[in-house]
This record gives structure tokens, C-alpha cells and sequence, in this order.
């Protein structure tokens, strides 16, 4: 049988933080075959956070391989790749070479907070939609020209290049061809002129930053060019960041439809249609997705910087938990909090809070806690940082939210998704596909190349798969609520 006969599929990259997934999707959505891989996350000193970029190519190469070689297809039977990515994670690398500068610096990452407390914050927020914080690109990248030696010289001479890990893969798998980006990563620079969807001049100066080393911005869903390095002739035809992915996975097409999804963050965006709207209780004006030459979606975005990892530190840095699935276990064997509130600010606060300062802080202890009302304290950070975000998201936009979509690897856990409803007071809804990152950059690739037809296509493949209504009584749960807030204040007040 001819390659043109047989079934083809989409293949989307998920270059997280904490894991890349190469997926394979079908025309239904349907899941082919999943490759994935952890990186190791570098904290040199309080406060940083680096990857190894070189290592996540080599991962990449080796996943994208590893998933076709398990769905037991050919090469040529991939229409497209579509990458979705961690977003403001900041790479900078030789354009010779292809080798890296330095250790990529984390979204995480809060070394750049004296610089960003020098920034004119009306400013910046009114070109780019972004409160300054230590979070986006621009000062990550400003930080490396400034540290790493000679490398200003080399910037300004176009001799090295900066890059989101979208263009970091993409300059990889294009044989080092084309320095480009997507209109949704560049909007989390700090750079970008929300509705021009141009590098801004006055901003490059504002942070020292020479055009010569960044990539052209395109838009999310059309041809870049073909993945040689690794899958020769194969189109490369979406790169979106990995929260708008997750709202394009989600079918969240129409102003006003909205979604939660919990990684190692927690990120709800809420697409707001062709006009950017300003926010004035501290969330992000962010572009959503562009199909093509189409007009942008704009988004209203309330990131949380930490939940899922805050879980992996109970794992990982307590060691109270041999897997992360085992703190729906501990979390069950108590009843409640017993009184212990834990505010997760290990980089600052992000949405609606923008705290770079603020550190974590665990309250209310007392002889009677166990690691059971640790545990339960660790899932419901979550549940009122989201309740935070969606107060701030219905003051901004005036509409009152009658439902959650949620998604992301943290949805799996039952217990989380009913503190997450309680506290809302909405229903909590999961779609079938769980991975709608990876499905939201095989979607954008998909439609850049006619292997699905429109929207409504894709539309049809969504189906529910899970529903948590809400039980707490009102009071309990303002009691609880205002406890959080008191919690959030000691935060901010045990600041670096
Ligand atoms: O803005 C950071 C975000 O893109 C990271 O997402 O899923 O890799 O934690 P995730």
C-alpha cells in the first residue's frame, strides 16, 4: 500500500517543564501512541531554576523515534508536528554551533526581580498586556547578556540567538533554518506589542536587547518549514504555547469559554475573542492563538506558578509521598485541613497577587496536624489559588462563570477536582482527552495542513469524560476562603 492510502496522523511535541511527550493523534483525537521523558530541574541558589536545552533536543529527537516506532507507522505517515511548549523559559545559543550559551533560565526562575523593579509598570503592561515580573523572557535573556562573557558583543554581531523552546526545536529540526516563533510565545517575552504582534523598539531598549538575536514572529498554525533533523519532508506546522494549546485543545474557539489546566503550574485562560481586553485585577492580556493569516483570539490568563509542583515537593523534597498520585491517598485519611493552610509562593505569587517577593509559607500549626492535613492543605492551595484567579477573570470581563473545563496531568486526582468545584461553587468539568496540550498543537498543525477542515471538526471530537459538582455549605466555605487570604498576607509579609 502506497503511503498516500494509509491512515496518516499528527504528531504533536510537548516540551514541558518537568517532561517532553511526543503524542500521535488520529483524525478522531484519538491517542496513537505516547513517548515521554523527564529532564532534571537545576536550582543552583534560591530562587533559580535551569534546564538543560541540549538535553531536551536530544529527548525530543529520540521521543518523536521512539512514538512512531510504538503506533508501528512510517515516517510518511506523519502530516504534520505540532509543538506546544513551556512558555518565557529563555535559551540563548550560537547560531554556529547550535550549542547553547548557558543553562536555559526557568519561567520559574526569580533572579531578574531587582531589574524588573526598575521597569515603568504602566508602560510595560500597556504595550505588552504583562505586569513586569520576573517570569516573562525579557529579563532572563537581559540577565544572560549581562553575565555571560563577551556575549553582549556576539548578540549585537547576530553571532547568537535567543529563543522560547518553540524556536529552540524549531531551528533544531529545520536543520538550524529557520529562527522563528509564534505569536502566543512571543507575547510572553515582554517584547511583544500586543497589537501590533511586532517586537516593540522601546522595549528592546528599555531591556538592552539587541533585534539581531531574536527569531521572527509567525503565527500559530501554518507551514514553518519541514523537520529534516528528524522526520526528513515532514511539515512542521504549529508551535503555540502550551497553555493556549491546552485552550485550543479544549475547543475553547467562542469569547467566553474558558479553561483551567494544572501541570506544574496552574494556568486558566479564558479566550476573550479579536480585542485584547486590559485587566484591572491582575491577570494577563495574552494572545490566545492565530490561525494563519486570520485575526488573533486574545485570552485573559490568571497563571499560578506552582501546584502540581507542589505536590512533587512533598514527594520529592519531604519525601512524606513515594509517588504523586499518593497524595489523594494521605490527603483521605483526614477529614479536613485541622486548621493548616499552605501558600505555595516558591517563586513570588503570579495571578492576581504578582508577588515576585513573597515566599511560601505553611499556617496554623498545631500539635494535632499530620502529614494527612499537609496533604489535604497541598490540594486545596490549589483549589483557592484557582478561586483567586476566577474572582479577578469575572471581575475583569464582567461575566460570572458558570463552569470550569479542566485539564492536565493534576485532574487525575478525584479529591482535587471536588476542592476545586467546592470552591468555585461551579461544576467541574474534564474532557475525554486528557492531553490537550499535545491535542491543541496537533489541532493548530492539523488545520494548517487540510487534515482536519475547520473548527467544527474539531469540535466533534470533544467528549466529556468526567463532572464534580460543588458541596461545601456557604459557610464553611467563606470560612475557609478568608482563612486563605489571612494565610496569602504572610506570604507577602515573609518576603525575601
Ligand atoms: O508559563 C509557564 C507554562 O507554560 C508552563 O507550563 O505545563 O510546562 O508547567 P507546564
Amino acid at each position: 500500500m502506497t503511503s498516500s492510502l494509509r491512515e496518516r496522523y499528527v504528531l504533536a511535541i510537548d516540551q514541558g517543564t518537568t517532561s517532553t511527550r511526543c503524542i500521535l493523534f488520529d483524525r478522531r483525537a484519538t491517542v496513537v501512541a505516547v513517548a515521554r521523558a523527564e529532564h532534571p530541574q537545576s536550582y543552583p541558589r534560591p530562587g533559580w531554576v535551569e534546564h538543560d536545552a541540549a538535553r531536551i533536543w536530544r529527548d525530543t529527537q529520540r521521543l518523536i523515534k521512539r512514538a512512531i516506532r510504538e503506533a508501528g507507522i512510517e515516517s510518511s505517515q506523519v502530516a504534520a508536528i505540532g509543538i506546544a511548549n513551556q512558555r518565557e523559559t529563555a535559551v540563548v545559543w550560537d547560531r554556529e554551533t547550535g550549542v547553547p550559551v548557558a543553562p536555559a533560565i526557568n519561567w520559574q526562575d526569580t533572579r531578574t526581580a531587582a531589574f524588573v523593579e526598575t521597569l515603568d509598570a504602566a508602560f510595560v503592561q500597556e504595550r505588552t498586556g504583562l505586569p513586569p515580573a520576573t517570569y516573562f523572557s525579557a529579563g532572563k535573556v537581559k540577565w544572560l547578556l549581562d553575565n555571560v562573557p563577551g556575549l553582549r558583543a556576539r548578540a549585537e554581531k547576530g553571532e547568537v540567538l535567543f529563543g522560547t523552546m518553540d524556536s529552540w526545536l524549531i531551528w533544531n529540526l529545520t536543520g538550524r533554518r529557520h529562527h522563528l516563533t509564534d505569536v502566543t510565545n512571543a507575547s510572553r517575552t515582554m517584547l511583544m506589542d500586543l497589537t501590533k504582534l511586532a517586537w516593540d523598539p522601546a522595549l528592546l531598549d528599555v531591556c538592552t536587547i539587541p533585534q539581531a538575536m531574536l527569531p521572527e514572529i509567525r503565527s500559530s498554525s501554518e507551514i514553518y518549514g519541514t523537520a529534516e533533523a528528524v522526520l526528513p519532508g515532514v511539515p512542521i506546522a504549529a508551535a503555540i504555547g502550551d497553555q493556549q494549546a491546552a485552550l485550543f485543545g479544549q475547543t475553547c474557539f467562542a469569547p467566553g469559554d474558558a479553561k483551567c489546566t494544572y501541570g506544574t503550574g496552574g494556568f486558566l485562560l479564558m479566550n476573550t475573542g479579536s480585542t485584547p481586553v486590559r485587566s484591572t485585577h491582575g491577570l494577563l492580556t495574552t494572545v490566545g492563538y492565530r490561525i494563519g493569516s486570520e485575526p488573533v483570539a486574545y485570552a485573559l490568563e490568571g497563571s499560578i506558578a506552582i501546584a502540581g509542583s507542589l505536590v512533587q515537593w512533598v514527594r520529592d523534597g519531604l519525601g512524606l509521598i513515594a509517588t504523586a498520585s499518593e497524595i489523594e491517598t494521605l490527603a483521605g485519611t483526614v477529614t479536613d485541613n485541622g486548621g493548616c493552610y499552605i501558600v505555595p509562593a516558591f517563586s513570588g505569587l503570579f495571578a492576581p497577587h504578582w508577588r515576585s517577593e513573597a515566599r511560601g509559607v505553611i499556617v496554623g500549626l498545631t500539635s494535632y496536624i499530620t502529614k494527612g492535613h499537609l496533604a489535604r492543605a497541598v490540594l486545596e492551595a490549589t483549589g483557592w489559588q484557582t478561586r483567586e484567579v476566577v474572582d479577578a477573570m469575572n471581575a475583569d470581563s464582567g461575566l460570572a462563570l458558570t463552569g470550569l473545563n479542566v485539564d492536565g496531568g493534576m485532574t487525575a486526582d478525584n479529591m482535587l477536582m471536588q476542592i476545586v468545584a467546592d470552591v468555585l461553587e461551579v461544576p467541574v468539568v474534564r474532557p475525554m482527552v486528557a492531553e490537550t496540550v499535545s491535542l491543541g498543537a496537533a489541532y493548530a498543525a492539523g488545520l494548517a495542513v487540510g487534515y482536519w477542515s475547520d473548527l467544527q471538526d474539531l469540535r466533534n471530537n470533544r467528549h466529556r469524560a468526567g463532572r464534580w459538582l460543588p458541596a461545601m455549605n456557604d459557610e464553611r466555605r467563606a470560612t475557609e476562603y478568608r482563612k486563605w487570604k489571612r494565610a496569602v498576607d504572610c506570604a507577602v509579609l515573609f518576603s525575601t
